[in-house]
């Protein structure tokens, strides 16, 4: 990637400096960079003595055989009693653990000494169901309680959990049990979406036919929606409210070693077959819970925590499961979409329960803003003190929205680099220490090692681009490719030596501060200058009348690739008007550079989305490049291609 082509893009002024009486009592303040630097594995082991352990551990890291790490090898624990019992041995098992919202307005309130009996009995069921320590359980579950309590009741016997997300098809459920050689799926009857009970089992069933799941000895079924005529293999299949209800209450958690493995979780990537990142469990509670209460400065006697993401992805397995239980906190878990039954309903949820801390995507925010100012303004969101985003680079313009518009222009808001490979986060701002950036995950947290190269692995200087590489081993990091030692290597470990390439590119400011640039294969080349599409994606979206911007490269004659831009336009502005395109042309032209003009402007009603929120530019290159469209199993809703593709011009 050159250096100077990126250096000189988006500028960004404005600047945050947390909130006085925050730093003032906040969890972490600027010392634990210090001691980090001074002694990262001493901070780590400090770092680990959170969490209770059936035997201490004596070492922190092994390295002696990279990339394959081990932490806190010779110390034992059992996550589900961090994560529960404990709590309730600390006499806080009155306090609310989860506040479930069903998305038809059905609840559960679950303290933490029902979340124990709760877990008790699954882990009890899965025992009797012949799980044993180191069997992998799939589960495939809506939002709701039973999706917490299984991954608990699971990590609670030591055996690996595999989710997958309740959107996924029969196809992509059917490879990930085979990868994982699941012997139990814990699925759900259905759930609700968009207003609608939308059957799960059936895609389990269709799962089971296919060749390579056959060692899945038994279906543990939750009644959701209660409303499906549920076909049912007998000798298979079994009800949660026969088989788990009728278990006892009482379960002794027996520790695992810290190395033991805690889940496996597929990332589909662009390209190829998935990969089962796996987990392990001391220094995955160890990072997931010292960043949660370092981020979100989560206070769990009174804060109200709400992560948006689904259990289905690594967002919900360390920031709804571990990191907030083993913290003790209280928060919320929604079953449903934003915008059911209306387009105010998260902001009616923040209100209701008072959340203090709301951690949610870049898409979610621009959906927001698309739907306007209005509607948060309708509810009352002033418990909000921290709100944090994930999942993407965020565009300035929507940094600012969500801090002024759901914020009341006082909270921080952190911007939480990670991946499902980090399992917890890397770098983020710290609310009570970090004046923050709008656009700009900013800084490595205190005992992450993170930095900016170039081609040939050399650390770029201030005020350049190249690639996001981690240069030390962190204690949440990725152990292997479930059963695939060198696809690990090959993938993260080859490109720099001895250095963890992240696949995203990236920038360092004047500063010194990261900017993430999206994925590398997202980087364009445009008569020999290298632009990132979120660049320029976040100055067309800083255009008022701009609410979300997708940019690909499409192959070109003249400039190798030319700059594709598909827009959708703010409520009210009119998609017909002619001097449109050229306004929005001439926007990024001054906000970039004439380099970073895109050739083509083309509004659209919808974007296509992975099922995560990401946009899926590899279709957007077909439809520039007038190609057969690639596969679109993994989108949200298959039908926006169609109705992107009758939207081009030419087109009827
Ligand atoms: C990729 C990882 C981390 C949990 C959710 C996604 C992108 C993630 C940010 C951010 C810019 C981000 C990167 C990363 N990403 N967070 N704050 N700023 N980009 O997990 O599905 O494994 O995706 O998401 O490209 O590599 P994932």
């Amino acid at each position: 990637m050159s250096n100077e082509s990126l250096a000189n893009l988006l500028k960004e002024e404005r600047r945050f400096a947390p909130p006085a009486d925050l730093a003032a009592a906040a969890n972490v303040t600027a010392e634990a960079y210090e001691q980090a630097k001074a002694d990262r594995l001493g901070f780590w082991a400090a770092q680990a003595r959170r969490l209770s352990w059936e035997t201490e551990p004596t070492e922190t890291l092994d390295w002696s055989n990279p990339p394959f790490a081990k932490w806190f090898a010779d110390g034992r624990l059992n996550v589900a009693y961090n994560c529960v019992d404990r709590h309730v041995e600390n006499g806080l098992g009155d306090r609310v653990a989860l506040h479930f919202e069903g998305e038809p307005g059905d609840t559960r309130r679950i303290t933490y000494a029902e979340l124990q009996r709760e877990v008790s009995k699954a882990a009890n069921a899965l025992t009797e169901l012949g799980v044993q320590a180191g069997d992998r359980v799939a589960i495939y579950l809506p939002m709701i309680p039973e999706a917490v309590v299984s991954m608990l009741a699971c990590a609670r016997i030591g055996a690996p959990h595999s989710l997958v997300f309740g959107g996924f098809s029969a196809d992509a459920l059917a490879t990930r049990i085979n990868d994982a050689d699941a012997r139990v799926v814990i699925t759900a009857d259905g759930g609700y979406r968009r207003g609608k009970a939308s059957a799960l089992k059936p895609a389990v069933d269709e799962a089971l036919t296919r060749p390579g799941t056959e060692n899945v000895r038994s279906v543990l079924v939750v009644r959701r929606t209660g409303q499906e005529d549920v076909a049912w293999t007998e000798g298979r299949d079994v009800w949660w409210h026969e088989l788990v209800e009728s278990q006892s209450e009482q379960h002794t958690p027996q520790a695992f070693d810290a190395e033991h493995p805690l889940f496996i979780l597929y990332t589909s990537g662009t390209t190829g077959k998935p990969k089962g990142i796996l987990h392990t469990t001391g220094g995955y509670l160890t990072q997931v819970s010292y960043t949660h209460q370092a981020v979100f400065d989560l206070k769990p006697e009174t804060d109200v925590f709400w992560c948006t993401a689904d259990v289905g992805w690594v967002t919900g397995h360390s920031y709804i499961v571990y990191g907030p239980l083993s913290n003790g906190a209280t928060e919320v878990l929604y079953e449903g979409t934003p915008d059911t039954p209306h387009q105010g309903r998260w902001w009616e949820i923040v209100q209701k329960y008072g959340v203090t801390v709301l951690y949610t995507a870049p898409t979610a925010i621009r959906a927001a803003m698309k739907w306007g100012d209005d509607i948060p303004a309708k509810f009352d969101l002033s418990s909000l003190r921290i709100l944090g985003s994930v999942g993407e680079p965020i565009n300035p313009e929507a940094w600012v929205w969500y801090r002024k518009h759901i914020g009341a222009d006082r909270t921080p808001v952190v911007d939480t680099w990670w991946q499902t490979e980090t399992g917890g986060m890397m770098i983020s701002p710290l609310p009570g220490v970090t004046e923050t950036k709008p656009g700009s995950a900013q800084v490595p947290l205190p005992g992450i090692a993170a930095t900016v190269v170039d081609d040939d692995a050399n650390e770029v200087p201030d005020g350049a681009g190249g690639y996001l590489v981690l240069t030390e081993p962190w204690p949440s990091m990725l152990r292997t490719i479930w059963g695939d030692d060198q696809r690990y290597i090959d993938t993260y470990w080859s490109r720099f030596e001895n250095r963890y390439f992240a696949g995203d590119g990236a920038k360092k400011d004047d500063d010194g501060d990261i900017w993430l640039l999206g994925r590398v294969d997202d980087v364009m080349l445009v008569s020999g200058h290298n632009i990132s599409t979120t660049e320029v994606e976040s100055a067309l979206v800083s255009h008022p009348k701009v609410a979300e911007a997708a940019v690909v490269g499409a192959a070109d004659p003249q400039t190798t690739q030319a700059i594709c831009a598909f827009v959708i336009l703010r409520g009210g502005v009119d998609a017909d008007d002619e001097g449109l395109v050229e306004e929005l042309r001439a926007h990024v032209a001054k906000q970039l550079g004439p380099i970073a003009k895109p050739k083509r402007i083309l509004p659209v009603a919808e974007l296509p989305k992975t099922r995560s929120g990401k946009i899926m530019r590899r279709l957007l290159r077909d439809v520039a490049e007038n190609r057969t469209l690639g596969d679109v199993t993994t989108l949200t809703d298959s039908s926006v291609m169609a109705l992107i593709q009758s939207q081009l011009p030419g087109t009827t």
